[in-house]
Order: C-alpha cells, then sequence, then structure tokens
C-alpha cells in the first residue's frame, strides 16, 4: 500500500464516537465536492486532472524541459505561492536539498520572485555569472508583483547575454491562456508559454505546468508523479467514507479542531520533506484560514526540531496536534557497526540500521507526545520517490476540499491575500489605487 493512515497515537483524543459523529457531514463534503454542488465548485479541475490533463500540452513540457536541460547549467524559477510551491517541494524532496549540482543532464534550480528580498535577488543573479541559463515564469494572474518584479530583472540578464533572439529561446511562460500581463508579454515577444487551467487555483496547481516544467527540469519522472496521482484519484473516490482514508483525515482533524486543538503541525522524519510542509501550509491555510476560522498550519522535521520546539509541544499550550508524514523504506540505509573501543557508548546500537532508530524515534515521539496531550494522525508512505509522492499531493489536495466543506467554507478563494497586495499597490503609486493610497498614507504619518 503506497499510503497508509495510522491512527494509533489519535485513538485516545478522537473516538470512535467522535467519527461516527462526524462522518454524515463528511459524506455530504465529499458529495457537494464531487456533484460540484459546494462553493467555488467552478475550481475544482484539480479534481481529475490526473486523468484528464492536456496530453499535448505534457508531451511539450517534456521537450522543453529536455531543451533546459541540454542548453542551461541553471534553470530559474520565477514564481510565489502556488506558482512556486509544488514545484519546489517535489524536487527538494525527490532530489534533496543537498544535491543542487549540474548533473545527471539536470541544470541547478534557483527560486527566484518569491519574496521581495533585493539580497536574495541579488544573490541569485550572481550564481548565473559566467553560466548558460533559462528562466520559466510562473503566475496564473500574471500580475503579481513579486514574480513581476525578478522577472524584470533576470528578462534583461537574459537579453544582456544572449540578446533579445538568444532570450526568447530561453524565457518559457507559464500563465493564464488568455488574459494577464505576462500573457501578453509572452505573445509579443514570442516566449513558449504554458497553461495554469481556468479551473485549478495555484495551490491545487502543482500537477499542471506550473509544477510540471521545473520538476521535469530537474530529470524527475513526471509519468510517474501523475500515475501516482492518478491511483490515489481512483482509491480516494471511494463513496465509501468510512474506507476513505482521505476522507477519514479529513474528519479526524476536524475533529480535533472542534475539541479544542487549533495548530496542525505537519512534521516528517526525512529534512527532504521541508518544502512539502511549506507547501501544505500554504495549501490548508489559504484553503481553511478565512470566516474567523480555520486550523492554523505549521510545520517541523523532527527530530532536528524535537530540540527546537520540542518542549513546547510536550509541555507548552495544549491546542496542537500532529500530521506526520513518515517514509517506510528509505533511499538509502546505513548499519552503525561495532566499535570494538565503543569509547562513544554506542555499541548497543551496532547491526541496528540509522533507518531503524529514526522509526524508533518516532514511536517513542509519538506516544510521548501522546501522553502530553498532543496527538499525532500518523500517514506512512512507503517510499521517496514520484509515484509515492504523486499520490500524497492528491491526498492531500482532497483532503483539504473534503475538510474545508465540512469545516463550512469555500476551499477553492483566497480573498485576503488581496488585502496587503491593494495596499502596497497603493503605497508605490500603481494607478486605479489613489484613494486607498491616501488612507495608508495618513496611518503611516
Ligand atoms: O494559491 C494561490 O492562489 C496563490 O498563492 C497564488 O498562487 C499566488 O498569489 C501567486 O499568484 P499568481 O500565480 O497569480 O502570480
Amino acid at each position: 500500500m503506497t499510503l497508509k493512515l495510522n491512527t494509533r497515537f489519535a485513538d485516545s483524543f478522537v473516538t470512535s464516537e467522535d467519527m461516527s459523529a462526524i462522518m454524515p457531514e463528511v459524506e455530504a463534503a465529499f458529495k457537494k465536492l464531487h456533484d460540484g454542488t459546494g462553493e467555488g465548485s467552478f475550481f475544482r479541475g484539480w479534481l481529475d486532472l490526473p486523468a484528464n490533463y492536456d496530453k499535448a500540452e505534457f508531451e511539450a513540457i517534456k521537450k522543453a524541459a529536455e531543451k533546459i536541460r541540454g542548453d542551461s547549467d541553471i534553470l530559474i524559477v520565477i514564481g510565489i505561492g502556488g506558482s512556486y510551491l509544488g514545484a519546489r517541494a517535489v524536487i527538494e524532496f525527490i532530489k534533496s536539498s543537498n544535491f543542487n549540482k549540474r548533473r545527471n543532464g539536470a541544470p541547478e534550480i534557483y527560486f527566484a520572485g518569491n519574496s521581495i528580498s533585493s539580497s536574495s535577488l541579488a544573490q541569485i543573479v550572481e550564481l548565473c555569472e559566467g553560466k548558460d541559463f533559462s528562466v520559466n515564469v510562473i503566475s496564473k494572474s500574471g500580475e503579481t508583483t513579486e514574480p513581476a518584479v525578478a522577472f524584470r530583472v533576470f528578462r534583461e540578464l537574459l537579453e544582456k547575454k544572449y540578446g533579445k533572439e538568444g532570450a526568447k529561446e530561453r524565457i518559457y511562460a507559464t500563465t493564464d491562456k488568455a488574459r494577464g500581463k505576462l500573457k501578453e508579454l509572452s505573445d509579443r515577444n514570442g516566449y513558449q508559454t504554458f497553461v495554469v487551467p481556468d479551473d485549478v487555483g495555484g495551490r491545487y496547481s502543482v500537477l499542471t505546468a506550473v509544477g510540471l516544467l521545473p520538476i521535469a527540469a530537474a530529470g524527475i519522472d513526471i509519468d510517474a508523479l501523475m500515475q501516482g496521482a492518478d491511483d490515489a484519484r481512483k482509491q480516494y473516490a471511494d463513496p465509501d467514507i468510512a474506507n476513505n482514508d482521505c476522507c477519514k483525515y479529513a474528519a479526524m482533524r476536524n475533529v480535533m479542531y472542534r475539541k479544542g486543538k487549533k495548530i496542525e503541525l505537519m512534521v516528517s522524519y526525512e529534512p527532504a520533506y521541508a518544502l512539502m510542509g511549506e507547501w501544505f501550509k500554504q495549501l490548508f491555510g489559504e484553503s481553511e484560514g478565512k470566516c474567523g476560522k480555520g486550523l492554523f498550519p505549521a510545520s517541523a522535521i523532527f527530530s532536528t526540531d524535537l530540540h527546537s520546539l520540542g518542549q513546547y509541544v510536550q509541555q507548552g499550550e495544549r491546542h496542537l496536534f500532529e500530521t506526520v508524514v513518515f517514509i517506510n523504506e528509505p533511499l538509502a540505509d546505513i548499519e552503525i557497526k561495532t566499535d570494538p573501543e565503543n569509547a562513544d557508548g554506542l555499541n548497543f546500537l551496532a547491526g541496528k540500521t540509522v533507518s531503524f532508530i529514526n522509526r524508533k524515534a518516532l514511536e517513542a515521539t509519538a506516544i510521548a507526545h501522546e501522553d502530553g496531550g498532543v496527538p499525532s494522525i500518523l500517514i506512512e508512505l512507503s517510499r521517496e520517490d514520484e509515484y509515492s509522492l504523486g499520490w500524497l499531493l492528491y491526498f492531500f489536495e482532497k483532503a483539504c476540499a473534503v475538510s474545508g466543506y465540512v469545516l463550512g467554507i469555500n476551499p477553492f478563494d483566497q480573498p485576503g491575500v488581496e488585502d496587503y497586495k491593494k495596499n502596497m499597490y497603493a503605497l508605490l503609486g500603481k494607478p486605479g489605487h489613489e484613494d486607498r493610497r491616501e488612507a495608508i498614507e495618513r496611518r503611516l504619518r
């Protein structure tokens, strides 16, 4: 089994009575999602995407990825929020953040335009010096300030190095099929474009060109990724909610919330999962945090963060629970050898593998945290590969949508994200925001 939901470290907190009581609501949410009667139902393109994706575009993605691998030492991926987190999470999970080197045909990959830090932008510009590079700029709206600023900088750099014609061959734009500044600019300059489907929101877009082009350029098998997602799609289409782990997870986190838990801490025991934690936070935070409701999503890597957050989790305020993703088969394993001198006193571990010790750390921690009032929902993933990851991505997307409907919100909009953007446009003098500008400037005086 690719993904196993293990509830043993949460059963003392979420009882079978709790589950029976919430199940009719989960069933109604599942039905709403499938028959399109829930709020925001237009944005359900991701639901069948692993089966219904645009096959011609998929091939074009592979071709563009091949070209990037052939002519670029570096690929700069420009985007923010849903327009970069999925790609980065998949690349780091499969390849690990320790291996950003040009090897086996894959370019080094750097992510820009996900902040407005001049230091960070300048550092990435510097990394491109003397190297051949290409840019994949990603923005559904085609208007977001952070990626637009970074793209202007890198476009100029490319044009200076390769000329306008040469630059054109190295710019790949992923955006709306017809609208927005990025689409206009791309058409005017002849950049190759890829489409963000209308009915797929940013945080659900990792399996569209948004995620797939950088992922394929990194040398990751996107066929296997889609296959895993598609098999998950079939598995979690089961309307028998009691046998549907995706719905069970959605149910459990809602029970936790109703019983006073306010924070869901996404935990993994694999450092390569760190960016998946970020992707998860956006998916659930942006989907559920509205109308004064929603679990606050946080993330941590254990055992690393047991040495920083561990004290709080064990004995701090009792408003959190954990969702732990544990990979059962590590990419590689290392056995602890016997040392005849045993000066470090570690011979009690001789013959054991590092992955065995990691598993014991999980079990020890889950029991300690449960005893301390922090239950854990354990998600066991069989392997750290493309197929399993595709499965996991789909599992979380669907769980998020079902969970959001149980919570009573629209899991597909993000009206709150606009507020800071409007204030920033006003302060920067963007035409059309004059009224707001005056009001804000008065408050800053
Ligand atoms: O999930 C979302 O909708 C957001 O996080 C967006 O992806 C993010 O704001 C970037 O928007 P855009 O792709 O339009 O530049």
